[in-house]
């Protein structure tokens, strides 16, 4: 073991979690805004799990774009590794860690791709360098160097000099919450966390043990 990080520890002391909105869509309204408030870098930053064809699972970060009551939206490449494992089981977990407020939160569901129209519009939206490197780059492939995607970045400038059309292997995917878990730090390591479970249409509420 690494000493230095052994002996690594933190008290958690900021806050106490006792009551939680109802509605867990806004209880993570309310936490994500002060993330944003206390100026968390990325505060929307989150680690996304998913589940390939052979029960292995993966994570990476993306950035949450959208959420509210249908679900919560990011964009990536269809084709990507996160793409082929939702393809084989459109299921994922998402979780947030905001340090600076001591708090965790993780979000699980299934997955669909949204609208094309919606993935028209948030694709239209994005600077044009993103649109050329989201279009050049097939994401999660073995390419012999970057050059390939600097050429297919100037292919497609000289293509398309005014509007680049959104790839279709391009958009987004909304996680359909099914389960929600809150978590606060707490000293001597007692956190609190409450989970939110979707039954028969309702959210049941339950304190975990930290
Ligand atoms: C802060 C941060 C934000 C990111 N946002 C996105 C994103 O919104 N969409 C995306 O496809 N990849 C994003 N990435 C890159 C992913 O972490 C990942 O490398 C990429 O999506 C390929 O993942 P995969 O091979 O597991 O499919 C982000 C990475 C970081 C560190």
């Amino acid at each position: 073991m690494n000493d230095s990080i052994r002996d690594l520890r933190k008290d958690y002391t900021l806050a106490s979690l006792n009551e939680v909105n109802p509605d867990p869509i806004q209880q993570f309204d309310a936490w994500l805004h002060e993330a944003i408030d206390a100026k968390i870098p990325e505060p929307n930053g989150m680690t996304v799990s998913t589940v390939g064809d052979n029960g292995r699972p993966t994570n990476r970060v993306v950035l949450l774009r959208g959420f509210n009551a249908e679900g919560f939206v990011f964009f990536t490449n269809y084709l990507s590794r996160k793409g082929q494992d939702i393809a084989a089981r459109p299921v994922a977990c998402m979780s947030f860690w905001w340090p600076e407020l001591e708090r965790q939160v993780r979000i699980e569901g299934t997955i669909e791709k949204v609208s094309p129209e919606e993935s028209d519009a948030y694709f239209a939206s994005r600077p044009r360098d993103s649109q050329l490197s989201a279009a050049s780059s097939p994401q999660s492939e073995v390419i012999e160097s970057k050059d390939i995607l600097f050429d297919r970045m100037e292919e497609l400038e000289q293509q398309h000099p005014e509007e680049l059309p959104r790839p279709e292997h391009w958009g987004g995917y909304r996680l359909v919450p099914d389960y929600f878990e809150f978590w606060q730090g707490g000293p001597a390591r007692l956190h609190d966390r409450f989970a939110f479970t979707l039954q028969d249409g309702q959210w049941k509420i339950e304190r975990l043990a930290p």
